[in-house]
C-alpha cells in the first residue's frame, strides 16, 4: 500500500469508529445547510458550492448530492484524492469541477465572480495563524453578499497552549478503537507536525475584523471539533 493509501485507510477507520464525532458533524452540517437553503427560498438550483480541502467525499457526498446546487467545486492539494472524490460524488444533476490546489491560494485569487456557499472541513487548521487571517480576508472578498462559509475543524480553547491541546488530543487518539499501533503513531505524528488549530476567541475576533459575523453552529464534546458559520457583514 502506498503512503497515500495508508493515510486514507487510517482516516476511514477513524470515520468508521466515529472517533472525531463525524456523524454528529454531518448531521449538524445537514441541519445548518437545510436551514440556510430554506431561508433563501430559492425555487431553482442557483447555489454554487466550493468545498475547500474536500478530501475523498466519503462522508459528505450524500448530503452534497441532495442539495439544490448549480455547481460543486472540490479543491484539494492532493490530486489522487480528487479522483476518489469524483467517484464518490457519482452522477449528479449539477456540474462538478475538481481543482488540485491550495485553499489559501483559492481564497486569494481575484476572479471577480462571487461564491454563494463555501464549505471546509478539517483542512484550515493546517494553515498557520497568519495564513488563517489571509484566508478569512480572501474568502470574505469572494463570498456573495448573502453567502455562507461553513467551517468545520478542530479548535483550541482560548487560553490553552498548543502543547496542552496536543497532549489532550494525543490522549484521545490513544483510546481510539480500530487503529493498529503503526496507524496510531502516524496519526500522532501528523497532529504534532501539521495541526495548528485556531483558538476560539481569537478566530471570533479575526473573523469580525475581516468582515464576517461568526456563530458556532455545533460544538463537540472534546473542546476540539466544532462547526463555525460565517456570514458576511453588510
Ligand atoms: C482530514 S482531510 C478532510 C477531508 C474532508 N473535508 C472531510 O471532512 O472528510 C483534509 C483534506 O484537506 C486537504 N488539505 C490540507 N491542506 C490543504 C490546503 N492548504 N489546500 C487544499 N487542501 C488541503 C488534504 O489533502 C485532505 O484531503
Amino acid at each position: 500500500m502506498s503512503l497515500f493509501e495508508e493515510q486514507w485507510q487510517t482516516y476511514r477507520t477513524v470515520l468508521e469508529h466515529d472517533s472525531m464525532e463525524h456523524r454528529a458533524i454531518a448531521e449538524a452540517t445537514a441541519a445548518m445547510l437545510g436551514a440556510w437553503f430554506d431561508q433563501r427560498g430559492d425555487q431553482s438550483p442557483s447555489v454554487a458550492l466550493v468545498d475547500l480541502g474536500c478530501g475523498d467525499l466519503a462522508r459528505l457526498s450524500p448530503l452534497f448530492r441532495s442539495l439544490p446546487l448549480s455547481s460543486y467545486t472540490g479543491v484539494d492539494l492532493a490530486a489522487s484524492v480528487l479522483a476518489l472524490a469524483e467517484r464518490q460524488m457519482g452522477h449528479v444533476r449539477f456540474p462538478c469541477h475538481w481543482v488540485c490546489g491550495n485553499l489559501l491560494q483559492w481564497a486569494e485569487e481575484d476572479v471577480g465572480r462571487s461564491v454563494d456557499l463555501i464549505h471546509s472541513a478539517f483542512a484550515i487548521h493546517h494553515l498557520s495563524d497568519s495564513e488563517k487571517v489571509r484566508f478569512l480576508n480572501g474568502a470574505r472578498r469572494r463570498i456573495a453578499h448573502d453567502g455562507l462559509l461553513v467551517w468545520t475543524d478542530v479548535f483550541q480553547e482560548e487560553h490553552e497552549s498548543r502543547a496542552r491541546y496536543l497532549e489532550r488530543y494525543v490522549a484521545r487518539v490513544l483510546q481510539w478503537p480500530g487503529l493498529t499501533g503503526v496507524q496510531r503513531d502516524a496519526v500522532i505524528d501528523h497532529l504534532q507536525r501539521c495541526d495548528w488549530p485556531a483558538r476560539c476567541g481569537w478566530v471570533e475576533s479575526v473573523a469580525s475584523d475581516s468582515g464576517w459575523s461568526l456563530t458556532w453552529g455545533w460544538r463537540g464534546q472534546h473542546q476540539a471539533e466544532a462547526l463555525a458559520l460565517l456570514r458576511p457583514c453588510i
